[in-house]
C-alpha cells in the first residue's frame, strides 16, 4: 500500500491503531485542517512526518490528545493528561481546556522532561491540542499516548481541508511510503487552530502565537483578562513564517470596488468577491474574468478559504484577486492566512 483513501465504513479503528503502532503515517481529519499524524512516542515515525512534509526539523509539532469519555471529572482529566506532556500545567490551561476542548485551540506549555526534542524542535515548550472531529476523537481515545500531527500539506503550501486535498498534496511523495488517508469529509472550521502560549505566564502572560477562529476576546473572557500580551517571535512556529499557505498562482488582495483597468491583464483572471457579480460583470463587460462570489461571513470564508485557493490554483489563472476582508476581530485569523498566502504566492 502507498497512499490510499479510506471511508469510515472501509476500515475499523483496530486496523488504524495497528497501523499507527507499526510506525506508519495517518492523514487524520480534524475540524480545522487534515493532519499528518504519527505516534508521538515513536521517533522514527515522527521523522517520517518531517520527511514527507519536507518540513525543516527545527519546526515543532503539535501533540494531539483525546478528550474525556465522561462528563464528570473533566478538570482532573485534563490536569492528568496535560501532566503527561508538561512539567508545569498552570490553572489557565485547565480553564481553557475545559472551555474549548475538544476544539480548535492549541496550548503551548513548558515541556515535560521526557518529551522528545524531535517534537518540540529543540525548544523547552510543547504544543498540545484535543481536536473535535468525531473520527479523530474515536482514534485518540483508542490510542494510548498522543499523535503528533502537522497539517498534511507540503511545507509552506496550502493546508488540506479534504481527503482528496491530502492525496493531491502527498500522494506523489508517498508513492513508496505507507500513508493511510481517512476521509472524514470537509473540515468544518477550515483554518488551523488558535495557538495560545501559556509557557511564559510569569514573564509575559498568555500570548496568541497564531490567530484562529477562537478569538482573543473569547480567551480573555475565560481568563478574566481585558487583553492578551502582544505576540513576540522568540518562539519558533512555522505558522509565523510570512510566506505560507501559498498558491503558485500570483495572489493579491484588493478592494474589488476600487478595481481599475490596470488590474486586468492579458490572460484570464479569477476574482473572489463579496460584491454582486452581476453588477461587476456589467461594470467590466469586456474583461476576461472568472468572477467568484463568496458570502461575507467569517465562518463561511474560513471553511472555504483553502479549498477555494487550491481549486483556483489548479486552474492556472494569470492572477487571483481576493477581495479586501472586513477589519473586525472575527476576520483576524482569515486576514492572517490571506496575508501569508499573498506573500508566498507565485512560482518560487
Ligand atoms: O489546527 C491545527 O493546529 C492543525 C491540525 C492538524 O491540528 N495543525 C497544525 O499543525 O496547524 P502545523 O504543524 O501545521 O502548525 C503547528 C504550529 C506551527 O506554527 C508550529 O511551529 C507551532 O504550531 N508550534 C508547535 N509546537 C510549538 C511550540 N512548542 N511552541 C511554539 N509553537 C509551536
Ligand atoms: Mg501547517
Amino acid at each position: 500500500m502507498s497512499a490510499r483513501i479510506f471511508s469510515y465504513s472501509q476500515i475499523d479503528i483496530a486496523k488504524i491503531i495497528e497501523h499507527l503502532h507499526a510506525g506508519y503515517l495517518l492523514a487524520l481529519p480534524t475540524e480545522t485542517v487534515y493532519g499528518l499524524a504519527a505516534d508521538a512516542s515513536n521517533e522514527q515515525a515522527i521523522q517520517k512526518v518531517f520527511h514527507v512534509k519536507g518540513r525543516p526539523d527545527h519546526h515543532p509539532l503539535i501533540v494531539h490528545i483525546a478528550p474525556p469519555k465522561e462528563r464528570s471529572g473533566v478538570a482532573q482529566f485534563w490536569e492528568s493528561s496535560l501532566a503527561q506532556w508538561s512539567s508545569d500545567v498552570p490553572p489557565e490551561a485547565i480553564v481553557l481546556a475545559k472551555a474549548f476542548w475538544p476544539g480548535p485551540l492549541t496550548l503551548v506549555l513548558k515541556k515535560g522532561k521526557h518529551v522528545s526534542s524531535l517534537i518540540t524542535g529543540g525548544q523547552d515548550s510543547i504544543a498540545i491540542r484535543a481536536p473535535r472531529h468525531s473520527w479523530a476523537i474515536e482514534i485518540l481515545q483508542a490510542f494510548p499516548g498522543g499523535l503528533v500531527a502537522p497539517s498534511a500539506n507540503r511545507f509552506g503550501r496550502i493546508s488540506p481541508t479534504s481527503a482528496q486535498h491530502v492525496f493531491s498534496e502527498l500522494g506523489g511523495v508517498c508513492a513508496d511510503q505507507t500513508l493511510m488517508i481517512l476521509d472524514g469529509g470537509d473540515c468544518s472550521v477550515g483554518i488551523e487552530s488558535t495557538i495560545v502560549d501559556l509557557s511564559r505566564l510569569d514573564q509575559i502572560g498568555p500570548v496568541i502565537l497564531r490567530p484562529g477562529m477562537i478569538v482573543e476576546s473569547q480567551i480573555c473572557a475565560h481568563l478574566g483578562l481585558k487583553k492578551l500580551s502582544l505576540k513576540d517571535d522568540s518562539l519558533r512556529h512555522s505558522g509565523g513564517i510570512l510566506g505560507h499557505y501559498a498558491p503558485q498562482t500570483p495572489l493579491i488582495s484588493k478592494d474589488v470596488k476600487t478595481l481599475t483597468s490596470a488590474d486586468f491583464g492579458q490572460a484570464l483572471l479569477a476574482i473572489v468577491t463579496f460584491s454582486d457579480i452581476q453588477e461587476l460583470r456589467q461594470q467590466w463587460p469586456d474583461m476576461d474574468v472568472q468572477w467568484i462570489h463568496i458570502a461575507e461571513d467569517p465562518e463561511n470564508v474560513a471553511r472555504n478559504f483553502y479549498g477555494l485557493l487550491r481549486d483556483l490554483d489548479e486552474k492556472h489563472y494569470q492572477k487571483i484577486i481576493f477581495d479586501q476582508l472586513p477589519k473586525s476581530p472575527a476576520w483576524t485569523a482569515i486576514q492572517d492566512r490571506l496575508t501569508r498566502s499573498v506573500y508566498g504566492s507565485g512560482a518560487h
